[in-house]
């Protein structure tokens, strides 16, 4: 059996309990919150050892790996300390709430060989997995371009029940960090690595309420000579579906959910996402099951996860630099 344990029993934990409970031989150990309701709460319903901090848990039961799903200024010290106790670790998105943070993570992963992977669970999406595997196929020729938007809601209550998702300190940064941070990732995956980042991020109608951004605008020069346009906001009255239109040469691919491909021949297909995307979160993608899967999938293979720190930090170094440009004073709480 390999032995779990979660640290973080806030909202996403959920998703986490469920995986690890529907894998049999993956038993979960112990919980960590530093939050006494949570704890009580979270041992409770798991019947397992609970504790408020992660080195002692670590030290007690000594887990094959730990799920860090707390808020993003956690995220580097509690996983580091991990993997330098040889601690595989699961760690939610973003990598680390600031790029100093996220280079450490990098490096302790890399010291202490134990496996990280961070959850970037929209590249499981089926149509997403489609998508990617028909523009490395080449049979749609050279990629020309993208955009992708982000179109949700967020209002004081949802900062009020969470004060640190709004603090430059605690979360890192809003939208981009917290929200779009799957779709500028699904882009620099699709389309390829990034050379250069244009953007700015901007508090528009938040302000009285949080410090961190609410809508962005970024240009993405990708190598090889493609372009992506991305824009989002937390303003808008409703949840909408995410958009994301890859245009190649012989095709557009457009992301709604599901995959839409037209071709310049005037042939349209489509590929729906599966069934368990469908439900009243269904907005975050459906596909945490699938990424925690393939993370334990391989543990013990010796080989590094396939979204690991360096992967997760292409990401994170695009979003820092919107804000340098935005937010040049920004505390980064490094
Ligand atoms: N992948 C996704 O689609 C997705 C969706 C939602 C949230 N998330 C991520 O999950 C993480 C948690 O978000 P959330 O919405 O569940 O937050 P949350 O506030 O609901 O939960 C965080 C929990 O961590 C606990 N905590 C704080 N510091 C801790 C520490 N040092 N040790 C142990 N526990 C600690 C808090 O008490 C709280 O119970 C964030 O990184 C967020 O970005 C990812």
């Amino acid at each position: 059996m390999t032995r779990a344990a979660v640290i973080g029993c806030g909202d996403i934990s959920a998703l986490h309990f469920a995986a690890i409970e529907a894998m049999p031989d993956v038993e979960l150990v112990a919980v960590c919150d530093t939050d006494p309701g949570r704890l009580e709460a979270a041992t409770a319903a798991h019947g397992v050892a609970g504790f408020d901090d992660h080195q002692r848990m670590i030290e007690a039961e000594h887990p094959d790996v730990v799920h860090v799903t707390t808020p993003h200024a956690e995220h580097a010290a509690i996983a580091i300390d991990a993997l330098r106790a040889g601690v595989d670790v699961l760690l939610e998105k973003p990598l680390a709430h600031s790029r100093g943070a996220g280079a450490r993570v990098v490096d302790a992963a890399a010291e202490s060989g134990a496996r990280l992977g961070v959850c970037f669970q929209n590249r499981y999406n089926t149509p997403v997995v489609a998508a990617k595997q028909l523009l490395e196929s080449g049979a749609l020729g050279p990629v020309l371009g993208a955009n992708a938007t982000v179109m949700w809601h967020r209002d004081a209550a949802y900062y009020a029940d969470r004060p640190w998702r709004g603090r430059w300190r605690s979360a890192g940064g809003g939208l981009l960090m917290n929200q779009a941070i799957h779709t500028v990732d699904l882009l620099q995956w699709l389309v390829g690595d990034v050379e250069r980042v244009r953007g700015g991020a901007a508090t528009r109608v938040l302000g009285e309420v949080i410090e961190v951004e609410d809508t962005a605008d970024i240009v993405l020069d990708h190598v090889g000579g493609a372009q992506s346009t991305f824009f989002g906001t937390l303003n808008n009255p409703v949840n909408a579906p995410v958009t994301v239109d890859v245009v190649t040469e012989g095709a557009v691919l457009s992301l709604r959910g599901a995959l839409t491909v037209t071709y310049t021949d005037g042939r349209v297909e489509t590929v729906e996402e599966d069934a368990s995307a469908s439900g009243p979160r269904a907005y975050w993608g459906a596909s945490h099951e699938r990424l925690i899967r393939d993370f334990y999938g391989g543990i013990g293979s010796g080989e590094p996860f396939w979204i690991d720190g360096r992967e997760a930090q292409k990401t994170l170094d695009i979003i820092q630099t919107v804000y340098d440009a935005s937010f040049p004073a920004r505390p980064t709480n490094d």
